[in-house]
């Protein structure tokens, strides 16, 4: 096998960021020597050795990447995560260890979310999902990338989604090139549950029992297949059901393939300020709604932009008391 990386140069001579990052990513997975050559495409010289494979392989963007096998295909990639998975990622170390959480949690006292990431995913790899709300917690599918290993993300889609929700997921999706693993609620539960109450009850009986139906359990199904998982809630974002929460949990709420599942919020210590001064700072993808005013997202229905000086929470389930803001994802140890 011999690959070939296709690298972008700049007019001004430096090379693209995206290809920057893709090599820091190798080289952090100790994979940068697995490369056997680079190409360069000159932005301002399509004659240029890069530029001429980009037009052979049909390729509009570098970095990506040639696969030559010695009996002949070549198989191209356009990210770097999908060729590791492809053909550097090591085989997986025999059944893990059970997960101690305390100690864990001791250990991680003070760790940074970066620190919380790279643990988590250290630990439990593509074992690890994401739970992604197509909100500002793509900080963390941002942090889990610069590691360089591998991660899973999921996102339930309840069906009531904004559109700029959908375009920001796929957004996401193709500037960090990866999977998500994309989950819904059962038709079976589903269409008996509209047929009888219709598509907003939860503007008439409160939003327990829509949210159980299409977030919580198809989140529950989701995480069956995992060991443990990682969420953007913040301390902020809630005084009354978020105060205590913890950088590493025992989930109560959900069980992974192995029994009880470690449950990661890296960000649990960050302020909704740093959130966004790191999505600038790093010029992340976000959410288009966040320009019109929206700050917590979640389905259409129940959100709704805020105002200046308005606490983000009060942009959900506007109708219901304070309390009764959380879909269950997320019970609070006062739950239990
Ligand atoms: S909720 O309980 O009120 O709906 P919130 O919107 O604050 O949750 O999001 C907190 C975290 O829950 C997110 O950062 C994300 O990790 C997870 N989450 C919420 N909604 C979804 C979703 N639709 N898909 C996947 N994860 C989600
Ligand atoms: Fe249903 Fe609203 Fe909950 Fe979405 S947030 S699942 S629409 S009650």
């Amino acid at each position: 096998m011999h690959i070939t990386m296709v690298k972008k140069r700049l007019a001004s001579g430096e090379p693209c960021r995206k290809c920057a990052q893709a090599e820091e990513l190798l080289r952090k997975r100790d994979l940068w020597n697995r490369v056997d050559e680079v190409v360069w495409a000159e932005e301002d010289d399509p004659a240029s050795p890069g530029m001429v494979l980009a037009a052979q392989h049909g390729v509009e963007a570098a970095p990506f990447y040639l696969v030559k096998h010695s009996d002949g295909p070549v198989e191209v990639f356009v990210s770097a995560l999908k060729l590791i998975k492809a053909h550097l990622a090591t085989p997986k170390a025999s059944p893990a260890q059970p997960y101690d959480v305390a100690s864990a949690r001791e250990d991680l006292a003070r760790a940074t979310p970066q620190e919380v990431v790279s643990h988590a995913l250290t630990r439990f790899g593509a074992e690890c999902a994401i739970a992604f709300s197509g909100s500002d917690d793509v900080v963390l599918i941002d942090l889990a990338s610069q590691t360089g290993l591998p991660f899973s993300v999921v996102v339930v889609d309840t069906g009531r989604l904004h559109a700029e929700t959908y375009r920001f997921i796929e957004e996401v999706r193709s500037h960090y090139g990866i999977e998500i693993h994309i989950t819904a609620p059962e038709p079976a539960e589903l269409e008996p549950f509209v047929r009888e109450k219709g598509l907003f009850s939860f503007l008439e009986d409160g939003h327990e029992e829509c949210c159980r139906v299409r977030k919580v359990r198809p989140l529950r199904r989701a995480l069956g297949g995992y060991r443990a998982w990682m969420t953007g809630q913040r301390r902020d974002q809630t005084f009354i059901t978020r105060s205590d929460l913890e950088l590493v949990e025992e989930d109560t709420a959900f069980e992974g393939k192995d029994g009880a599942l470690a449950k990661f919020n890296p960000i649990a210590n960050w302020s909704r300020d740093l959130v966004w001064q790191y999505i600038r700072d790093y010029e992340l993808p976000h959410n288009a709604l966040h320009h019109k005013g929206y700050a917590s997202i979640g389905c259409q229905p129940c959100t709704r932009a805020v105002l200046p000086g308005q606490h983000e929470r009060e942009g959900r389930w506007w109708w219901e008391d304070e309390r009764a803001k959380e879909c269950g994802l997320h019970p609070s140890k006062s739950d239990s």
